[in-house]
Order: structure tokens, then C-alpha cells, then sequence
């Protein structure tokens, strides 16, 4: 059920964290997959870290409509087809209202929320032709609960959330058996949280809001990933995972 064998998968920002677990994840189940990250280097050692000749790294800023239109181009043309989208590119900060600009807020939005919109509006005629393909998009706990001074993640996050579901009633309508789900993490250790988590005081709190008192692994968000890439969702569409060690369950 979980078997990806045959199946060519694409997971944005792959070259760290939940991304990079995902990649692995995906390839030890039989899959192809293409890494997609801005930062070139890491990409380079994540493909590399993957081990054979099946994976590839493409370079790129998920936010550039251009590149979406190429890398379709280039999908359709090397691989001839793709049954897996996970659009998990992002990144948030703590920032009061009024310390937020409009620059950050656009910042923001373009990377987890734009992003999530233009590889689903470039890829879908891809993953429709498959007949039977999955988009997981990356939101978070707080696309459902709320908290202080993450303003602008909190909104971009929400968006996410209901972006999938108006993508699966689309697809649903259009019959074209692509799936959509989005993903929902609690406090997970990777590089985009090692700085939260190292101020003892902002690791205490957050500890105290985990009911089962540890932070998540990317690894324990890739196997829900690999869950709602896999056949066995194929019943799930438009629905929302919650992996967050009972946070939002208080
Ligand atoms: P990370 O920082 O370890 O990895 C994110 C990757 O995305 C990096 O490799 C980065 O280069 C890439 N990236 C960022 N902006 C990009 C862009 N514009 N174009 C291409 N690549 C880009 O972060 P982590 O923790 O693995 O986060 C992954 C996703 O999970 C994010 O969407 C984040 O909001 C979400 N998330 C993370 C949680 C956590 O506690 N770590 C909790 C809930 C959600």
C-alpha cells in the first residue's frame, strides 16, 4: 500500500528538514523523485545522500511562476509523467503586527502560499494524466490554532489549508483522480526551528503546549507524507493530518 514503485514524485524544498526526510522516504518506497530547493549546494548533497541514479536536484526559487512553467516542460519531456506533488517550501518567523512590513507579509505568502498555487496550477495537467496522483501541501498547526506574533504565517498557513481542499473538490469535480490533502506539524526538530528551540526559555514553553513532551522528527512527518502519497489514502481527499504529539487536541 505504501509501494511507490514506477511513480515519479517532486517535493519542494527538499535539500533540508521535513523536505529532505520526505525525499528519502519517497525513494526508499520505490519512487523517482525530484528535489526541488533554492539553496544549490544542499540540493547537490541531498541527491547525492540518496544514492542513485533515479533522483535529480533541480535548482530553483519555487515563487517564479517561469520556472514552474519550465520545470513542467522539462517533466513532461524527460520523465513523461508525475504522480506525486509535495509543495513543502517555507519558512516563518516571529514577528509582532507591527514589526511586520508589507514586504515580510508579501515574503511570506510568496514562499508557503504563492508557491503552493503555482506548482498545482503548472504541475496539475501532469499529475491529472497519471489517472491516479496525490498533492500534499505543507501547512502547520497554526493553518488551524492561532498564536501570538506569527501573524503573517498564521494567515499563509490557513490559505494553505483551504487552497487544498478547493483544489480536491476541483479535482473531484473534473474526475482526473488527483488527490489533495494538506499536512499539519506541530513543533518538529529541522534547521528552520533549531534557533527556537536552542533559547531554553522558548524550549521550555513549547515543550509545556506538547502533550506527549517532546518536539516531532522530519522523519515522523515524512511517513505521514508518505501515508497521503500513497494508495493508502486513496480514500482521503481534502482532508487535514494533524502530527503534533496532541498540541492541538487541548
Ligand atoms: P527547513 O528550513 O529545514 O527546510 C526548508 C527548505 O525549503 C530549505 O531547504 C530551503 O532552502 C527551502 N526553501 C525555502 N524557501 C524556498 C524557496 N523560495 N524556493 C525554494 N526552496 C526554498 O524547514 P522545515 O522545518 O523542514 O520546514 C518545511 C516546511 O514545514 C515549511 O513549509 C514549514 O513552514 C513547515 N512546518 C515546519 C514545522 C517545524 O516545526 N519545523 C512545523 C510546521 C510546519
Amino acid at each position: 500500500m505504501y509501494d511507490l514503485t514506477s511513480k515519479v514524485a517532486l517535493v519542494t524544498g527538499a535539500a533540508s528538514g521535513i523536505g529532505l526526510a520526505t525525499a528519502r522516504r519517497f525513494a526508499a518506497a520505490g519512487a523517482a523523485v525530484i528535489l526541488v530547493d533554492r539553496n544549490a549546494d544542499g540540493l547537490a548533497a541531498a541527491v547525492e545522500s540518496l544514492g542513485d541514479g533515479r533522483h535529480r536536484g533541480v535548482t530553483m526559487d519555487v515563487t517564479d511562476e517561469a520556472a514552474w512553467a519550465k520545470l513542467a516542460d522539462e517533466i513532461d519531456r524527460d520523465a513523461g509523467r508525475l504522480d506525486i506533488l509535495v509543495n513543502n517550501a517555507g519558512f516563518g518567523v516571529f514577528r509582532s503586527i507591527a514589526d511586520t512590513t508589507l514586504d515580510h507579509w508579501r515574503a511570506i505568502m510568496a514562499v508557503n502560499l504563492d508557491s503552493v498555487f503555482l506548482a498545482t496550477k503548472h504541475l496539475l495537467p501532469l499529475l491529472a494524466r497519471s489517472g491516479n496522483s496525490a498533492i500534499v501541501n505543507m501547512s502547520s498547526i497554526r493553518g488551524i490554532a492561532a498564536a501570538a506574533n506569527t501573524g503573517s504565517y498564521c494567515a499563509a498557513k490557513g490559505a494553505v489549508r483551504m487552497f487544498t481542499k478547493a483544489t480536491a473538490l476541483e479535482c473531484a469535480a473534473l474526475g482526473n483522480g488527483v488527490r489533495a490533502n494538506s499536512i499539519h506539524p506541530g513543533h518538529i526538530a529541522t534547521p528552520l526551528s533549531a534557533g527556537v528551540h536552542a533559547d531554553p526559555a522558548i524550549a521550555a514553553r513549547l515543550l509545556a503546549d506538547i502533550p506527549v513532551g517532546r518536539v516531532g522528527t522530519p522523519e515522523e512527518i515524512a511517513d505521514a507524507i508518505l501515508f497521503l502519497a500513497s494508495d493508502a489514502s486513496k480514500y482521503m481527499t481534502g482532508a487535514e493530518l494533524v502530527v503534533d504529539g496532541g498540541s492541538t487536541a487541548q
